[in-house]
């Protein structure tokens, strides 16, 4: 697909099938995320795959939507804080920067193939951690669900050029 085409089509979805997802495009998508650019190089992060089968209930403790938990997988992207770049004058860590980098390469690929995501920031971090038994260096940043969608995107509200862009 044409890259403008692309950002342009992909949307939240919040509706999904149950259908599996193809091994092949699994491997894609973890693929987009190898290739992500990050501070240094460092890809301070882990992407949790998770099924969604059997693991309803827990699952949402983490996000109580029906959605979801609809399709065969729910992704969460995790920094690894400590091998993150932080910048020497004041410390700032770039660990957000990369995974987001990161996981927008996934949410995009996963577009390219046909497949739905949406950005979930609003969960519960404590449920994460229990539910994926996170390791006490690895911080729960986003969640996704995974699979086909089952509803088309609406049209994109954003603001203007003018209100975002500054051409000096
Ligand atoms: C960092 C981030 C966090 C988000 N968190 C949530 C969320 O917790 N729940 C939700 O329903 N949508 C969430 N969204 C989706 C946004 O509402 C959505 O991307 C925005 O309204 C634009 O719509 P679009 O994705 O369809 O283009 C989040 C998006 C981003 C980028």
């Amino acid at each position: 697909m044409d890259f403008f085409e692309l950002i342009n089509q992909r949307g939240s979805i919040r509706d999904y099938k149950s259908d599996p997802v193809e091994p092949e495009k699994l491997e894609l998508l973890f693929e987009a995320v190898r290739l992500a650019p990050s501070a240094v190089n460092r890809q301070p992060y882990k992407l949790y795959v998770v099924s969604t089968k059997g693991r309803e209930d827990v699952l949402r403790k983490i996000y109580n939507s029906d959605w979801f938990v609809q399709p065969p997988y729910v992704v969460c992207m995790c920094l690894i804080n400590e091998q993150a770049w932080k910048r020497q004058v004041d410390g700032c860590s770039y660990a957000m920067v990369d995974a987001a980098i990161a996981f927008d390469h996934l949410v995009l690929m996963a577009a390219n193939l046909g497949l739905g995501t949406c950005w979930l920031a609003a969960f519960d971090p404590d449920a994460a951690r229990e539910a994926l038994q996170l390791p006490a260096n690895q911080t729960p940043l986003l969640f996704s669900p995974l699979g086909y969608p089952n509803e088309v995107t609406r049209p994109k509200r954003r603001k203007t050029i003018d209100e975002l862009v500054v051409l000096m």
